[in-house]
């Protein structure tokens, strides 16, 4: 079975983190992006089949996730959730855009149902979502290539089954501390350098006023 070439996008600080503190939206420090910047992502957006976000982002930031900025087409919108808590009149489930949550075993059957009324619901995996798995669906749904816009947690999620291609990041000029903001990668972390996957810089330019890095990983290394 094949799976979605997966391509992480990120505004992140000079100290790799991608909000202002842990439960505050990225809006926040987005609204500093310039318009060259901004354009660079939308353009991202709209040459993709998918874009995946994970639930807190949902919940903490609202995001459209639509195409705008630049002429496109809107890609799927993705949403992994385990207990399908996505708040019903969350951005994302107006119809902008095709989108699929996606959800586990544990999910309440009247959660599940009502937003089965406004979007597609997939339940994949018993406490969490088993993300090969999602990755195989999408795939067979037609979704060939696919972004992923964070947060932290399923960025980690992501990382560690080697599920990532490639990384884009757009360098924000702040340095906001914090020890439990939100980086580019939470969850628990590799224990060995063995064990880490590595990258190997492709790209580097500019956006406006803003520094472009484009990786691709290599697992393998
Ligand atoms: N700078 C940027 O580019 C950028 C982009 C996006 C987000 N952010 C910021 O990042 C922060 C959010 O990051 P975060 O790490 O807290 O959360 P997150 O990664 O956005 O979402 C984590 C949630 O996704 C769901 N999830 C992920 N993997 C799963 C799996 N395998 N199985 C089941 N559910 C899974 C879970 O939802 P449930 O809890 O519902 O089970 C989990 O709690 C916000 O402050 C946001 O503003 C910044």
């Amino acid at each position: 079975m094949g799976r979605p070439y997966t391509i992480m996008v990120s505004e992140v600080t000079i100290d790799g983190k991608l909000t202002l503190r842990k439960g505050v939206s990225s809006k926040e420090i987005m609204k500093y992006m310039d318009e060259e910047a901004v354009r660079y992502l939308h353009e991202l957006r709209a040459k993709v089949d998918g874009i995946m976000v994970g639930a807190e982002t949902i919940r903490t930031d609202n995001p459209f996730l639509t195409v705008r900025h630049v002429e496109g087409k809107n890609p799927t919108r993705i949403v992994p959730t385990s207990k399908a808590n996505i708040p019903l009149d969350a951005n994302i489930l107006q119809k902008h855009a095709p989108t699929i949550i996606f959800t586990s075993s544990e999910a309440p059957e009247e959660k599940v149902k009502a937003l089965e009324e406004k979007v597609e619901v997939v339940r994949c995996g018993k406490e969490k979502i088993n993300v090969l798995r999602m990755m195989e669906i999408l795939y067979s749904k037609g979704i060939k290539n696919l972004i992923v816009e964070g947060g932290s947690t399923l960025n980690w999620e992501l990382i560690k089954y080697g599920l990532i291609d490639e990384i884009r990041l757009i360098h924000m000029p702040f340095i906001v501390g914090g020890t439990d903001t939100p980086t580019l990668v939470g969850g628990e972390g590799f224990s060995s350098f063995d064990e880490i996957p590595k990258a190997k810089l492709r790209a580097h330019f500019l956006r406006g006023s803003h520094l472009i890095t484009e990786w691709e990983m290599k697992y393998e290394d």
